[in-house]
């Protein structure tokens, strides 16, 4: 495999039933670029997502990340491996505090088995002082250092992906596959989140990015993959292929349009 592709995904075909959601997808994500997809609602998207991370098993084709085929990994297994995902929408246990959603990230803790607890009392002991050291850290790059005890429950929707971001990176990926990140965020923290993204993709870490706000796919991208019925309908570099006419008029939904307004 090319040294630059960092994730390859190879005619991949997914049904739900007489659905079919991925119709020979094949796309490549190289290291140090931040690659978009986007596409209209129900094109295929998360289907993606869920084949890769493991959640769902495609009936033909297959996924191969860092030269490892993918194809019949757990999504445990996977995230190992060093691919982790976020989700569409929040699934942050709304009663634990913003530092104990952070803190049930890692995976591998040595204090989880009881046994370890009493025979390496200073190993699981210095792991949490990492883990807890590693958290402050990514809560005050993300700006969340303010809110380490609110509940979940009470952060805004901005906050709560910034707040997913930040428990993702816990597990230190290399490759990060964000499902609309700035999904109902105000344009304010998404631009924040823009910046983010960019600051950690200079210090080493890749990004695949499901985004319906092109301007934040133009901002951040450097190449995108236009998924529609479950197939690549165009792929380049997001100046060229959003502006083909056909991409957005019949590809794009009304509210990727939307998104274009200078108000956002
Ligand atoms: N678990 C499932 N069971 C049955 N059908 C599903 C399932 N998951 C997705 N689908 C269907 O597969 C198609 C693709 O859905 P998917 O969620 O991947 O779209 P998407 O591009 O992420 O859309 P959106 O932009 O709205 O998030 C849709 O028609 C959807 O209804
Ligand atoms: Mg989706």
């Amino acid at each position: 495999m090319d040294q630059d592709v960092l994730l390859a995904v190879e005619s991949v075909h997914k049904r739900f039933g007489g659905l079919v959601a991925l119709d020979g997808v094949s796309l490549v994500v190289r290291r140090g670029r931040i690659t978009g997809l986007i596409g209209p609602n129900g094109s295929g998207k998360t289907t993606l997502f869920n084949v890769i991370t493991g959640f769902l098993r495609p009936e033909r084709g297959r996924v191969r990340f860092a030269g490892t085929d993918l194809t019949g990994l757990s999504p445990d297994r996977i995230a190992r491996l060093g691919l982790c995902r976020t989700f569409q929408l929040s699934l942050h246990p709304r009663r634990l505090t913003v530092m104990e959603n952070l803190l049930l990230a890692p995976q591998q803790q040595a204090g989880e088995g009881l046994l370890a607890c009493f025979l390496r009392p200073g190993k699981v002991w210095r792991q949490e002082r990492q883990f807890l050291a590693r958290a402050w850290e990514l809560l005050a790059q993300v700006g969340l250092a303010d809110h380490a005890d609110a509940e979940a429950g009470s952060l805004s929707g901005g906050q709560q992906k910034l707040l997913a971001l930040a428990q993702v990176l816990m597990a230190d990926p290399q490759l990060v596959l964000l499902d609309e990140p700035t999904a109902g965020v105000n344009p304010t923290l998404a631009q924040h989140l823009v910046a983010l993204l960019r600051t950690l993709q200079r210090q080493g870490r890749d990004f695949c990015i499901i985004e319906h706000n092109l301007r934040v796919v133009r901002r951040l991208c450097d190449e995108v993959y236009v998924l529609d019925h479950g197939q690549i309908l165009a792929h380049g570099d997001p100046a060229t292929v959003l502006q083909r006419e056909e991409v957005l008029r019949a590809y794009l939904s009304r509210r990727a349009l939307r998104a274009e307004e200078p108000d956002r």
